[in-house]
């Protein structure tokens, strides 16, 4: 352990802040953290949801806070510090866990696509560092996490506009972690695979190119919801369920890792990218394949 940090290895008493704590990875994460004995202010924009998780809190005995947050919104990001610092005291541990999904060839994604997406997974976090690494820097203590992605760590086909997003958040993390690692604040990047989440309830999915002219504008927004629909069955079949892989990414936690993998396979897939260029352009290319035959599925169901 770096001088002057502090271990998280005990959690117990610690307060805790999450963002888009009301469902999926951030609820499991809320849930199994309190579990552990942390103080949580969650938030998230769905009430509904956010109200049940802290039902479940509450009913462990754990002191739980909630607040409405739109992570693009700067004003929600400040004011979330604000009240959460009101509510619990020092803030130990942050999660920027809200995020959106997404699914669209290149050619047949709007720009509007793009800006979404990089508002939601991006800025969210660019606005954290703002509002939240300096209370943590005053103090000289805190763990920030933020939740990248497998899609941060080896490029996806169909999804540019999430890989850019969580590429960036890696990125960001790990020079974060450069940063402030000697000044007392650890980073953590957790990087899921899939997860059986609500991930696609939000998020923008595209019809292949080849669709998209056989549809008329009227018949677009049912097309693309039944598409979003099975493109996700399918494309989730193997992935974990949120509570899983929220056990590895607490244990990951407690450890303060740098990177939290829920699954090994990312780690021989940095190894073949240093390594072995040629290799890891076909694993790209089966990928693309492999995508292709999703597709192929989900379209055949709609
Ligand atoms: N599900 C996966 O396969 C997967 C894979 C890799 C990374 N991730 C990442 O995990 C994180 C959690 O996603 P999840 O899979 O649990 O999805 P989820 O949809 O089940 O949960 C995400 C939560 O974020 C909230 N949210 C969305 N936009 C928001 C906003 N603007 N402000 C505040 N809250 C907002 C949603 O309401 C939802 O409760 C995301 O960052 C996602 O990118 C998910």
């Amino acid at each position: 352990m770096v001088e002057g940090c502090v271990s998280m290895k005990k959690l117990k008493d610690k307060n805790l802040v999450i963002t888009g704590a009301a469902s999926g990875i951030g609820r499991s994460l809320a849930i199994g953290l309190a579990k552990e004995g942390m103080n949580l202010f969650i938030s998230d924009i769905n009430i509904e949801r956010l109200e049940k998780v802290k039902e479940e809190i509450e009913a462990l005995g754990i002191k739980v806070f909630t607040a409405r947050c739109d992570v693009t919104k700067y004003e929600d990001v400040e004011k979330l510090a604000e009240i959460a610092q009101e509510k619990l005291g020092n803030i130990d541990m942050l999660i920027n866990n809200a995020g959106i999904g997404s699914g669209a060839y290149a050619e047949t994604m709007e720009l509007e696509d793009w800006k979404r997406i990089l508002d939601v997974n991006l800025w969210s976090i660019i606005y954290s560092i703002k509002v939240f690494l300096p209370i943590m820097l005053e103090r000289g203590q805190g763990h920030f996490i933020n939740t990248g992605s497998g899609a941060g760590i080896v490029g996806q086909p169909v999804h540019l506009d999430y890989c850019t997003s969580k590429f960036a958040v890696v990125g960001l993390s790990e020079a974060l972690f450069s940063e402030v690692r000697d000044k007392g604040i650890h980073v953590s990047v957790i990087c899921p695979t899939i997860i059986k989440s609500n991930i696609m309830e939000r998020s923008e999915v595209r019809i292949p190119p080849e669709l998209m002219k056989s549809v008329s504008e009227a018949e677009l927004p049912e097309k693309e919801g039944r598409f979003k629909e099975e493109f996700w069955k399918e494309y989730s079949k193997k992935g974990l369920t949120p509570e899983k892989a929220a056990k590895k990414y607490i244990k990951g936690i407690k450890k303060q890792k740098l990177f939290i993998y829920d699954k090994s396979i990312l780690r021989v897939a940095l190894f073949i990218k240093a390594c072995f260029s040629s290799i890891y352009k076909r694993v790209l290319r089966q990928q693309g394949k492999e995508h292709e035959e999703i597709i192929k599925t989900a379209l055949k169901n709609i």
